[in-house]
C-alpha cells in the first residue's frame, strides 16, 4: 500500500551494482532539487503570495478534501505491468536506450484526474496513462498523459488558481460558478483550450482511449543534435463512442470495471506515437496545440497484460515525475515540467501516511 512507499524510484526490483544505484538515485535527487527551485522560480518566491509546493498541496486539499494514502491527484486508479517493443525508428533522433530496437518492461498506472479516490466513473473525467519505462542499465523513463488535446492551464499559478476556482464554496459544498468565471476572465489560454477540451471526441473506455502526453520535451540524438516532440499512445483496440447508457447504468467503476475485465480476457496495446515539431511551434504552452500534418515516428508498441489493485501494486510507490528522463530525452522550456515535478514529489512524500476510509469532500 502507499503506507509503505519509501522509495521515489518506485523500489526497483532489479539488483544494480551499487556504483550504478549511487548514480541513478544522485541524479534523481539532482532532478528533484532542481524541480524543487524551478517551482520556487515559476511560483515567485520572492513574492509575497508565494506559491510553495505546501501551497499547492493545500489547494488540492481545498478542492477535494483529505484523503491520506492516495496521489493528491489522479487519485482513483490501478497499477498494471506490460511491456514496450520498440520500432527502432525513433533511435536516430533520441539516444535513449529505450528507443533501440527490443523489448523493455513497463510499469503503468491508469487513473482518472481529480483528487478524490472514490469518485464516481465519468465520460467527461479526465483520464490518464502512466507508464515508467525501465530499460537494462537504469535509464528509465517516466511519463504521465492525458484523454486531452491540449492542458487547460499553461503556469503553475494558472493551475492552482484553477484548483481553487472549482473547490466546493463552504456555504453550498458546491463550487461556485461565479469564482470559475472570475477565474476564465482572466485566463483567455484556459477558455480557449476548453473549448478545444470539450470538442474531443470521448471513447467508451480506458482501452481505446488516446493518450496525450501534452507538455513538449526534447529528443538529443547521438550526434548531439535536439528536435523538440510531444508524443502520445494510440490505441490499437478501435474507437467506440462513449454513450451515456453507460454513466447512467449506474456502476460507479464502470471505466474500471471493463478496463480490468479487458487486460484479463487478452492484452491491450498502444503505439507510442513521437510528433516532431517544426520551427516556431510552441514548445512553452501546452494548451496550444501544434498544427495538423506534422512528421510523425512510430516508436514502438505498449502491450499491457497484467493489472492489479494499488494496495501492493508495482504502481502503487512510483511518482511518475515528468522529469524522470533518460539521456536522450530532455525538458523543454514548458514552465509546468518544473511545477509538475515538484508537486509530485510533495504528493508522493505526502503519501505514506496510512489509508483510511476516505472522508468526503465538503
Ligand atoms: C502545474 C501543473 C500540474 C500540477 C500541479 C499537477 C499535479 C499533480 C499531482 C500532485 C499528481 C499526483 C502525483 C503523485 O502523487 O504521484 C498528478 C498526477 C498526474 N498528473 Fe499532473 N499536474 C500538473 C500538470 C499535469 C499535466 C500538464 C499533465 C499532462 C499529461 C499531467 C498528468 C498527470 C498524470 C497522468 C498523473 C497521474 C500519474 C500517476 O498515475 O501516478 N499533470 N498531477
Amino acid at each position: 500500500m502507499a503506507g509503505d512507499a519509501g522509495d521515489s524510484t518506485g523500489g526497483g526490483k532489479r539488483a544494480l551494482p551499487i556504483g550504478a544505484v549511487i548514480v541513478r538515485l544522485a541524479a534523481i535527487g539532482a532532478v528533484l532539487l532542481g524541480a524543487v527551485a524551478a517551482f520556487a522560480g515559476v511560483g515567485g518566491f520572492l513574492s509575497p503570495g508565494r506559491l510553495t509546493q505546501d501551497r499547492m498541496m493545500a489547494g488540492f486539499g481545498e478542492a477535494n478534501g483529505s484523503h491520506p494514502g492516495f496521489r493528491r491527484n489522479h487519485a482513483k486508479g490501478v497499477c498494471v505491468t506490460g511491456w514496450f517493443d520498440s520500432s527502432g525508428q525513433a533511435a536516430p533522433l533520441s539516444k535513449a536506450a529505450v528507443f533501440r530496437p527490443g523489448r523493455v518492461k513497463v510499469v503503468g498506472r491508469f487513473a482518472l484526474a481529480g483528487g478524490m479516490p472514490f469518485q464516481v466513473d465519468a465520460p467527461a473525467t479526465v483520464r490518464s496513462m502512466a507508464l515508467r519505462f525501465l530499460p537494462p542499465g537504469g535509464e528509465e523513463w517516466r511519463t504521465g498523459m492525458n484523454n486531452i488535446p491540449v492542458f487547460a492551464v499553461n503556469s503553475a499559478k494558472g493551475f492552482y488558481e484553477q484548483l481553487l476556482a472549482g473547490s466546493p464554496d463552504p456555504a453550498t459544498g458546491k463550487p461556485d460558478p461565479a469564482r470559475m468565471q472570475e477565474f476564465l476572465s482572466r485566463h483567455p489560454e484556459t477558455v480557449r483550450a476548453l473549448a478545444i477540451i470539450g470538442k474531443r471526441p470521448v471513447s467508451s473506455g480506458f482501452a481505446n482511449s488516446t493518450f496525450n502526453g501534452l507538455d513538449a520535451f526534447r529528443f538529443i540524438g547521438a550526434d548531439g543534435a535536439s528536435v523538440p516532440v510531444r508524443w502520445s499512445t494510440v490505441p490499437l483496440q478501435p474507437f467506440v463512442a462513449e454513450s451515456a447508457a453507460q454513466a447512467a447504468a449506474g456502476d460507479k467503476n464502470y471505466l474500471f470495471d471493463a478496463l480490468i475485465a479487458e487486460i484479463r480476457r487478452h492484452p491491450l496495446q498502444w503505439r507510442l506515437v513521437v510528433t516532431i515539431g517544426a520551427p516556431g511551434d510552441p514548445t512553452d504552452d501546452a494548451t496550444l496545440p501544434w498544427p495538423e500534418g506534422r512528421k510523425q515516428i512510430d516508436a514502438g508498441t505498449v502491450t499491457i497484460d497484467q493489472v492489479s489493485g494499488e494496495d501492493g501494486g508495482d504502481c502503487t510507490a512510483v511518482n511518475y515525475d515528468p522529469m524522470v528522463l533518460p539521456s536522450g530525452i530532455a525538458p523543454s522550456d514548458d514552465p509546468l515540467l518544473s511545477a509538475r515535478s515538484a508537486a509530485y514529489a510533495r504528493s508522493f512524500t505526502l503519501r505514506p501516511a496510512r489509508r483510511g476510509r476516505s472522508r468526503p469532500a465538503r
